[in-house]
């Protein structure tokens, strides 16, 4: 998946702060616009950026409000979005734990623990890579068919 070729390219770079979750997701949304996602792929789309960045916010970031986080887009080829969504927080010890459904480290904020969950359900390939006090980056993978590919 990781090999193919890079079509289109967007790369930006924005304050950890809640404000710009929504520029995060129409940022997304406009670009993919590019592979003519159905009204539905868009809106899972969304919401798998959405738990990455708020991630980065309430977790990566957790106590110090001067972060920033990274946002690539690619259009690969096959009709493949790819995304990766970096900070240079905390960090996440146990990668693996992280990603089980319903584990949140936060739970006295009544976090649900299933943002890597929805993540992983919206898109075909969700890969995390982190370190220590070095941060965290998302890497989400979905293949959109084009519409004469679809399946109604
Ligand atoms: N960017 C990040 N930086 C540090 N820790 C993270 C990051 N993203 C996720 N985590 C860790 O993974 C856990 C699970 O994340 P998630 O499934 O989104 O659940 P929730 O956000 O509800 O806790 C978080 O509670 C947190 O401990
Ligand atoms: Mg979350």
């Amino acid at each position: 998946m990781f090999n193919l070729k890079v079509i289109n390219e967007i790369k930006c770079s924005f304050p950890a702060n809640s404000r710009n979750e929504g520029l995060a997701r129409s940022l997304v949304s406009a670009f993919s616009a590019q592979l003519d996602p159905t009204a539905g792929e868009i809106g899972e789309i969304k919401t798998a950026v959405s738990e990455a960045v708020t991630n980065c916010i309430v977790h990566g970031y957790r106590g110090c409000a001067n972060g920033n986080i990274e946002l690539v887009g690619r259009i690969l080829e096959d009709n493949v979005l790819y995304i990766k969504i970096r900070d240079k927080g905390c960090g996440i010890a146990d990668v693996k734990q992280a990603m089980e459904p319903l584990y949140t480290s936060a739970p006295e904020e009544e976090r649900a623990g299933l943002g890597f969950a929805v993540m992983e359900s919206f898109m075909d390939r969700v890969s995390v890579k982190s370190s220590l006090n070095k941060g965290t980056s998302v890497i989400m993978t979905r293949k959109i068919p084009p519409a004469s590919e679809r399946q109604e």
